[in-house]
Order: C-alpha cells, then structure tokens, then sequence
C-alpha cells in the first residue's frame, strides 16, 4: 500500500513530534486538533524544532523549509478524507479515543489506515468500534519523538497482516526502529516502564527519599538519561496515572496499584512539565 497523505490527530507534545517525522520524511501531513490554539502552539513547535536543526547543521535551510512547507493545521477530523493513514494521538481516555475512531470510520477514506499512539488502551477495543476493524493497529512513539527510534506496532485481535506490513513499512522510511507487539495491557514498553515510575513515586510517598535523590541514584546508579520522576514530569502525570489505571484494571493485579501521590497530583492539576508544575517546577 502507498502512503503519501496522512493525519495527525492531537497536536500535543507526541502528535506535535509525530507530524513532524512524517513530513521530514517526505509526506504529506495534516495536523488536527480540536483546539485552535493547541493546533498553532503543535505548528510553531514543530517549525521552532526544526530551525534549531538548521542551526546545529542538522538540516539545511532548503529542507526545513520544504519539510514545513508539506504541513498544514485543521481543526475538523473531515479533513482525514484524502489521507491514507490516520495517526491519533489525543488525551489517553478511552471515550475520547472511541468517539474519534466513531467519526474517523465515517469521513476517512475505506482505504485508509487508522492508527493509534496509545500508550496502553487496548486496540483490539479501539478497532471494535470501527467497521474497519482489520485496518486499525497500534503505532506507538516514544517521547521525544524526532529523537527516539523505537515505535512499538501493536496488532489488535482483527488486525490485517497487510495493515501490518504497511505500518512497518512506513515506520522503516520514518529511519525508526519497528517492534512487533501482542495487544496486552501496556504493551512491553510501559508495562515495564510504568510500575518503575510508580514505584519512585511511592519512594517519595514513603519519605525514602526526595525526588532530586530518587533520580540521582537511578541516573547515576544505573545510567538512565532521566530519572524517573523527571521522567514522569516530562510523559505527563496525567498519563502515567491513565497508564497505571489500564494495567491495574487490565491485570488484576495490586502490584499494578497507582500511588495515592500520583493521583493527588493530578488532582492538583500538577501533571508535570505541560502544568509547570509536577515533582518539580518548570518556569
Ligand atoms: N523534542 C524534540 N527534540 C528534543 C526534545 C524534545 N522535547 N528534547 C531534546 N531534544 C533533542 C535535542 O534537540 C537534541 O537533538 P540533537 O542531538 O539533534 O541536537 C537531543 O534531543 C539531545 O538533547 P539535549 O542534549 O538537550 O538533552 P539530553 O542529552 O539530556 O537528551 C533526551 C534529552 C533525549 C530527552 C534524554 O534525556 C532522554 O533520552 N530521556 C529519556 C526519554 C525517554 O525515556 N523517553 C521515553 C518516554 S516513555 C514513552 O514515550 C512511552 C509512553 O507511552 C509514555
Ligand atoms: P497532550 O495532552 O500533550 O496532547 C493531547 C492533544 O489532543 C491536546 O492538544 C488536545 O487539545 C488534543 N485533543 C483532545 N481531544 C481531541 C479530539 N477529540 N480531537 C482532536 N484533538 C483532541 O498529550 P500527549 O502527551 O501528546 O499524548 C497523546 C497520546 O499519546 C496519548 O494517548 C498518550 O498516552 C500517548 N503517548 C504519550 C507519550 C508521552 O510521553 N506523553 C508517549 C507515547 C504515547
């Protein structure tokens, strides 16, 4: 299958860096948002990130500016009707997830692809709702996405092998590294990164220690470019609660249990770096 016209849905911090890769790559984008002014902020992100490059000579200014050029903003999910593949990336609520692939099934074109960022909602139930359903699958980035060169591709029960085949494909020519996944709750990437972020929050919950410490020993102790608590600042606490939500109710399992800590944050409206506010300030 060709893929030369595609939307991004959610132009927050992934739908943001997702867009941008495919039009480095050459293709054609449309970012949506239902919010204007999170749709100029994603577009003026993307353009501030790739000058940057040209700064650092990482891109010639010919390039940034035909990559920039092959994007455009919507505010309506209508638009998807040209593309071949819609990527989405909105908040991390299955409701909101639903209704967006509802309305999808009903304007993208039957060819089309629909993929889903999820960081850990099942895609087995996202193709459920679609008529469609062989042609939904998990196309999962990691944070910060021009830079990370995974992308885990998560096949629901009804996925299609040439759906399959198409989303690798397209992952290759986007230079990033592809891994087949099973549908199970988080996946491999945050069933094993989730509960190491939850269990540094029940650190500090616990007064073991404080934040600063918990991240010092786990960068220099174990070498991890972030510690953890940084780390869940810069997902989004918002997200790492919705994550620890799947994976307790997907499992079963208390071991899975998300700390109190996190769950008053979030209630604060703390959710990390997008709040200026998480385990640590951000001016
Ligand atoms: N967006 C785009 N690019 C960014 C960026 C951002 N938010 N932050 C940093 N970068 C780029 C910089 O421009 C720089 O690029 P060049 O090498 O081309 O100049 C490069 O990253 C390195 O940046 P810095 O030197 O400023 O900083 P650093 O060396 O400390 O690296 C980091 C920053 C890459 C973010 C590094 O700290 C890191 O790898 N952290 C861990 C990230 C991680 O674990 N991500 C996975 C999160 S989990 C997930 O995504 C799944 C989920 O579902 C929740
Ligand atoms: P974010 O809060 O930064 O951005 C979400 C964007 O979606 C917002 O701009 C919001 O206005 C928009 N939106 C919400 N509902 C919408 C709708 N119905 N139609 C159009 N736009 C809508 O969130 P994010 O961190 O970019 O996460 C997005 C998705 O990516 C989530 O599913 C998350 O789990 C997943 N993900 C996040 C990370 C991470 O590190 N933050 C990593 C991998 C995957």
């Amino acid at each position: 299958m060709n893929i030369e016209r595609v939307m991004v849905i959610g132009a927050g911090q992934m739908g943001a860096g997702i867009a941008q890769v495919f039009a480095q790559a050459g293709l054609q984008v449309k970012l949506n948002d239902m919010n204007q002014e999170a749709l100029d902020r994603g577009l003026s992100g993307i353009e501030k990130r790739m000058l940057r490059a040209v700064e650092k000579g990482k891109m010639t200014e010919e390039e940034q500016k035909e990559s920039y050029s092959r994007l455009s903003g919507t505010t309506t999910l209508e638009a998807a009707s040209d593309c071949d593949l819609v990527v989405e990336a909105v908040v991390e609520n299955m409701e909101v997830k639903e209704k967006v692939f509802r309305k999808l099934d009903e304007v993208a074109a039957p060819h089309a692809i629909l993929a889903t960022n999820t960081s850990s909602l099942p895609i087995t139930e996202i193709a459920a709702v679609t008529k469609r359903p062989d042609q939904v699958i998990g196309m999962h980035f990691m944070n910060p996405v021009p830079v990370m060169k995974l992308v885990e591709i998560i096949r629901a029960i009804q996925t299609s092998d040439e759906t399959y085949q198409a989303i690798e494909e397209m992952t290759k020519k986007l230079s990033k590294t592809p891994v087949e996944v099973e549908d199970f709750p988080g996946f491999v990437s945050n069933r094993i990164l989730m509960p190491m972020i939850n269990e540094a929050i029940y650190t500090v919950y616990e007064g073991v220690a404080t934040p600063e410490d918990v991240d010092t020993v786990m960068k220099l102790g174990m070498n991890h470019p972030m510690g953890p608590l940084t780390l869940a600042d810069f997902i989004g606490l918002d997200t790492c609660l919705y994550i620890m939500e799947v994976l307790h109710e997907g499992f079963g399992d208390s071991k899975y249990r998300p700390c109190p800590l996190l769950r008053k944050y979030v209630k604060a409206g703390w959710l990390g770096k997008k709040s200026g506010r998480g385990f640590y300030s951000y001016e």
